[in-house]
């Protein structure tokens, strides 16, 4: 059986690639494979789409959703920090759209296992690729005190991020903290009741997103991809990206922008001495965003922002 899966701004995205039959795209994150599959469709025929997803679970899906058009996709198990060298080992020098929807899936929220849900209690893994030896759960054992605030702070915004890092650093003094339900109720013993009541959003929320973001590297990736972009879209062609938090957001806006206007002369000068040239275009002035109703029937999408930029 194929995933359950609700994809993000389905007709927002498919307006924004803006395909033609015969194209050549990309989807950097298969998830459920619900906008891959929207993708094929729009190319056919004669397109191809690349598909690519760190996590195995969800290439073995996209095989089961996207078995129809088998002849027109290509699947790849990596991290799409690797897409220009899959490119170029496939002889391919520009697309015409490239997708990143970032963030985890509701296949990895709900049944994959792996502790990403603090409303379950199983294994502090959170890897999206299981390839990888760095997991959660070792994070939280040998991590400094300091380390870890400093975690929780930089990638979950989290205000009592020293406290709840002391508090999981006496906890493991006794045993090792191992299960997400541990960790859960850990972080929520250490956030001061006032708080608690006080947030709208569950307390281990943020810590939650932090250890997520740090196991899987996940702004790191993300800036290596965002540097190339112009060298891997044809002219004319486009990438669009769905992020779901400010920390995503800001590095694809500015990456956009410094490939629209990065250029470094004084304000002053009547023209442009430092040689930038401009590479791509920003279509989309502001983020777009999903309508109230797809809010109300996917709560995930209350927080996407889809940004859309198009190589010159
Ligand atoms: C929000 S889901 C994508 C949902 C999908 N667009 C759909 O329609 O069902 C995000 C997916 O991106 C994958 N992912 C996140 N970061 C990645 C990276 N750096 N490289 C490759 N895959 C990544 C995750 O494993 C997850 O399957």
């Amino acid at each position: 059986m194929a995933f359950e899966h609700i994809s993000v701004m389905p007709k927002e995205v498919h307006d924004y690639q803006n395909l033609s039959p015969g194209d050549l795209c990309v989807d950097c994150t298969l998830g459920g494979a619900g906008h891959a599959l929207s993708t094929v469709r729009a190319i056919l025929p004669g397109g191809i789409l690349i598909g690519i997803d760190q996590d195995n679970d969800a290439i073995a899906n996209a095989k089961k959703v996207l078995h129809s058009y088998q002849d027109n996709v290509r699947l790849y198990h990596n991290n799409f920090s690797d897409l220009p060298r899959i490119l170029a080992d496939s002889g391919i020098t520009g697309v015409d759209s490239i997708l990143l929807d970032l963030g985890f899936s509701l296949n990895q929220l709900t049944q994959s296992k792996r502790g990403f849900s603090f409303q379950k209690n199983e294994p502090l893994d959170m890897r999206m690729d299981i390839r990888n030896t760095l997991t959660a759960e070792e994070m939280v054992n040998t991590y400094t005190e300091k380390q870890l605030a400093d975690i929780f702070f930089k990638y979950g915004e989290e205000r009592f991020s020293r406290r709840v890092a002391a508090r999981i650093v006496k906890a493991r003094a006794d045993a090792p903290v191992t299960t997400s339900g541990e960790l859960a109720d850990l972080v929520a013993g250490a956030i001061p009741g006032k708080s608690r009541a006080a947030q709208k959003i569950h307390p281990a929320t943020r810590v939650f997103q932090a250890l997520r973001i740090a196991v899987n590297q996940e702004l790191e990736r993300l800036e290596t991809f965002m540097s190339r972009i112009p060298d891997m879209l044809k002219p004319g062609g486009r990438i669009s990206i769905i992020s779901f938090h400010s920390l995503e957001d800001r590095i694809v806006k500015q990456s956009l922008r410094s490939f629209e206007n990065g250029c470094t002369c004084p304000k002053a000068l009547p023209q442009c001495l430092c040689g930038f040239v401009t590479t791509m275009k920003v279509i989309t002035r502001k983020p777009v965003v999903a309508g109230p109703e797809e809010v109300k029937a996917n709560p995930m999408a209350r927080s996407a922002k889809l940004r859309v930029a198009q190589r010159v």
